[in-house]
């Protein structure tokens, strides 16, 4: 059994989990002192956002020297202290690391835009313009203006599917892939057990990178996303990729935005020797529309859900509800004011209950919630930068109306810094961070959480010990179980063992059957009244 088919994985946003030496900036230090937390929490496997060099200007996605440590983090011997500390507590590391990228200020980059003849050209994507245009229409999906930068150097163009300080390099280019798997085998040979690979679905391009279509009622291109996104290439790559690299049970997991069922098998069923399993935003990454109700909002997010838990039992998804990128669990998916406790209990009773491989990001086992900051200046994120240039100062919407959003989606919602306690900077540092905690410090924090019995860090505790000790939750199949809607049933059962997981999402009582014979495994509330109605956020486990 590989090790990853059982473990609980932690997501660490390194410059906001803890600020050991007092500059205002989480560390590799800061995650050492705090592992004691995290042993306690029953986490087993870190992992951490880049810690690479970088200029910053995408929070560590766009790196400048792949084998060197961001000088803000610590250094390579911390590195090494973390990975000596991890394994004295027999726990594993994951480095999150983007290859279909670098910042500009890499070497190679350097290199590559200084004349049209150099040994690093093909490291990246060049191509004459067309004209005063550049080589095709493309426009980037994230960030919005053409995929194309042209350098005074050489006048050729450059592609970037990001921002225009991120080209993508060129994976057609065997010296390229030789490259990475010489990076990744570096960091393997210094202890790390896997890799998150950042938008690895997006490094085989179409040849001839082709026009997108234009659409017909706007007359603007298309999203280019067809001619990079999940291309067959993509697979040989990192087949090649994998196959280069020595070590044991090392563990690849595939940012693989856009992913259909048949192309997650074809990334991570173990007979193609790619990856080992995938992470897919469709049953995470949606917003609540206007006006609709909590009930609508979990049978929507219900259906999307189970389809992927039906996937080919083969293959090993990762199971995540918040991330870097993403609002913080329970403000997207609950209700985190009146029941922020009950509804982050809820969430997390169902995640560490589906099938799948879980991860927690930091801060979801304290129910931390979206920033929501009055002023529009504490949003450092790049993407709410732009989205303000854009909307507001551009496009002259008002600031208000703008504000709102940015308080559900900015991707600083997940970036802000972890609430240690009530004390100044919220104990996070000892100097002001660069984006501030949140209003709620002194009420959602690690210490009041980490004392309390009844405390959201308690029931993820106990909720990881019975994932860790029931097969039938790292191992059982799934089924869906009908319930009323706003209440989410499943079952997973393995060798005779079944467990069935009943949750409400909504701030209303719900009728849901207790199953005759049956008891309960764990639950969010103590058990009072009928047993056959959930309160408002109430979980339970019955065991068959
Ligand atoms: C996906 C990462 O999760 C995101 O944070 C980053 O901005 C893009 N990839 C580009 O690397
Ligand atoms: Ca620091």
């Amino acid at each position: 059994m590989t090790w990853w088919k059982d473990t609980v994985i932690y997501e660490i946003y390194p410059e906001s989990f803890y600020d050991a030496n007092g500059d205002g900036v989480g560390d590799l230090a800061g995650i050492r002192e705090k592992l004691p937390e995290l042993v306690e929490l029953g986490v087993e496997t870190l992992w951490l956002c880049p810690i690479f060099s970088s200029p910053m200007k995408d929070g560590g996605y766009d790196v400048g020297d792949y084998c060197g440590i961001r000088e803000e983090l610590g250094t390579l011997e911390e590195f090494d202290a973390l990975v000596a500390a991890l394994k004295r507590n027999q726990m594993r590391l994951i480095l999150d690391i983007p290859i279909n990228h670098t910042s500009d200020q890499h070497n190679w980059f350097q290199h590559s835009k200084a004349s049209s003849d150099n040994l690093y050209r093909d490291f990246y994507i060049w191509r004459a313009g067309k004209g005063e245009s550049p080589p095709n229409n493309w426009i980037s999906s994230k960030v919005g203006g053409s995929c194309w930068a042209q350098t005074e150097e050489t006048e050729d163009y450059y592609l970037h599917l990001y921002s225009d300080w991120q080209p993508d390099l060129n994976w057609e280019n065997p010296a390229v892939r030789e490259a990475m798997a010489k990076v990744l085998q570096f960091w393997i040979d210094r202890g790390v057990d896997g890799f998150r690979l950042d938008v690895i679905n997006k490094i085989g391009k179409e040849p001839g990178l082709p026009d997108a279509n234009i659409d017909p009622e706007t007359g603007l291109p298309e999203y280019p996303e067809p001619y990079f996104q999940n291309h067959p290439l993509s697979h040989g790559y990192i087949q090649e990729l994998r196959s280069r690299l020595k070590g044991d049970e090392i563990f690849l997991i595939g940012q693989t935005q856009g992913v259909s069922e048949a192309e997650a098998y074809a990334y991570a069923a173990p007979i193609r020797n790619e990856l080992d399993s995938f992470l897919q935003f469709e049953a995470t990454d949606f917003q609540k529309s206007k006006g609709e109700s909590q009930e609508a909002f979990v049978e929507g997010w219900k259906a999307k859900l189970f389809r992927w838990q039906m996937i080919d039992e083969r293959v090993d998804a990762m199971i995540f509800f918040g991330s870097h990128d993403l609002s913080r669990t329970v403000s997207h998916f609950g209700e985190d004011e009146r029941y922020r406790r009950e509804s982050s209990k809820a969430l997390a009773l169902l995640l560490l209950s589906l099938r799948g491989i879980p991860v927690i990001y930091m801060g979801e086992e304290i129910g931390m919630t979206n920033a929501r900051y009055r002023d529009f200046s504490k949003y450092q994120d790049i993407r709410t930068r732009l989205a303000y240039q854009r909307r507001v100062i551009e496009g002259g919407e008002p600031e208000e109306k703008v504000l709102r959003e940015i308080w559900e989606t900015s991707r600083d919602n997940a970036r802000y810094p972890i609430h240690w306690n009530a004390g100044p900077n919220a104990g996070f540092s000892r100097i002001k961070p660069r984006l501030s905690p949140a209003s709620n410090y002194r009420q959602v924090n690690f210490e009041i959480e980490g004392e309390d019995p009844n405390s959201v860090f308690s029931f993820y505790k106990k909720m990881i010990r019975i994932r860790r000790l029931e097969d039938a939750l790292r191992r059982g199949g799934f089924r869906a179980a009908e319930s009323v809607p706003g209440v989410i049933c499943f079952e997973r059962e393995w060798q005779g063992r079944r467990l069935v997981t009943q949750v409400n999402l909504t701030d209303a009582e719900k009728v849901c059957e207790w199953i005759e014979g049956s008891a309960c495994r764990i639950a969010t509330h103590a058990l009072q009244g009928e047993a056959s109605v959930l309160s408002a956020f109430e979980g339970r486990i019955l065991m068959i």
